[in-house]
């Protein structure tokens, strides 16, 4: 009985360790999903094994007590006193296996056909796991319904949609999702001017020519603007295109970091100068306004 209750012990502190697992995970520090399932594939396996070994083992039993039984009735060369003395094993003591001998005294008192049944004590790891259950349930009540130390499953939902709400936002901030017309900025750090350029190239080349000097579209590199030459109204342009007059709304397929960068780059070509321009279009940009550029 002393092995149960240890065994029981060390059952309940795995629950409880498990729980505080469950609530690490709520908070989105612990174990990720993968971890969780690998996890529990490695304790199904150990169960397994477990079962295994168990079921071999009372195969064993069985099979030793069938080539060498004990005799039913007292018999005067066995000395009944030894065989009630003798010491179970652990195995026989974990099925609650009793010898042959000892059918005698378990025998029920009724008799259907000739057949009679045996009152067989119920296995201790039956009992064990049965009592386990209840001491689970009654643990787990307290944790989840009782206490709220535990998370619901609407509050892990909760905590998770939070994460990946928060996640989803640094994502987005990454890609530059929160740079506008309004809140864009000069920046003529060289890795931004050269992933514009390189954008410049790719996309708008062909109507602004190579080096900005125009073609179809307007040169961008004098101070002559149709739709104003400040960062804001550059992107602003860029973002919504002027659709009927054939430049492309660049919003739809081009990330707000990105248009931030290749208006940074039209910015940097400012004044270049070079071969070919197109003559101006729109007005000259005033002094004021470049300064606040
Ligand atoms: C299919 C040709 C075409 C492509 C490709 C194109 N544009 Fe344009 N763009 C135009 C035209 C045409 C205009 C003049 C619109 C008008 O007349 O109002 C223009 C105008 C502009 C203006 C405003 C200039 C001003 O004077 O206000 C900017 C800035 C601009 N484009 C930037 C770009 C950038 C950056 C790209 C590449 C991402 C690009 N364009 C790609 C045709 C194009």
């Amino acid at each position: 009985m002393k092995k149960f209750s240890l065994l029981l012990i060390a059952g309940l502190m795995v629950k409880f360790t498990s729980a505080q697992d469950t609530t690490v995970v709520a908070t989105g520090g612990g174990l990720s999903t993968t971890e969780i399932v690998v996890l529990a594939g490695l304790i199904f396996t150990a169960l397994l094994v477990i079962v295994v070994y168990l079921m071999l083992n009372t195969f064993k039993t069985l099979i030793a007590e069938r080539n060498n039984p004990q005799p039913l009735v007292k018999d005067e060369k066995v000395s009944w006193e030894k065989v009630e003395e003798k010491k179970s094993n652990f195995w026989e003591k974990l099925l609650s296996l009793k010898p042959i001998s000892a059918e005698k005294d378990l025998e029920l008192k009724h008799k259907y056909d000739g057949i009679s049944e045996l009152n067989n004590p119920v296995p201790g790891w039956f009992n064990f796991l049965f009592y386990g259950t209840i001491v689970f349930g009654v643990v787990y009540l307290f944790i989840y319904e009782v206490s709220g130390i535990g998370g619901t499953q609407r509050d892990e939902y909760l905590t998770e949609v939070t994460i990946a709400e928060a996640e989803k936002v640094a994502s987005l901030k990454k890609l530059g999702a929160s740079i506008d017309e309004n809140s864009v900025k000069v920046d003529q750090t060289p890795a931004v001017i050269e992933n514009g350029a390189v954008l410049f190239g790719a996309y708008c080349k062909s109507c602004h020519g190579e080096k900005g000097e125009g073609t179809v579209g307007p040169n961008l590199t004098d101070e002559f603007w149709l739709h104003g030459g400040t960062v804001n109204d550059i992107f602003k342009t860029i973002k919504y295109g002027v659709v009927d007059k054939g430049m492309v709304a660049w919003g739809k397929n081009m990330s707000p970091k990105n248009i931030s960068d290749i208006t940074n780059f039209i910015i940097s070509i400012k004044g270049s100068n070079p071969p070919n321009p197109k003559a101006p279009q729109g007005v000259k940009m005033e002094e004021k306004e470049e300064e606040t550029l």
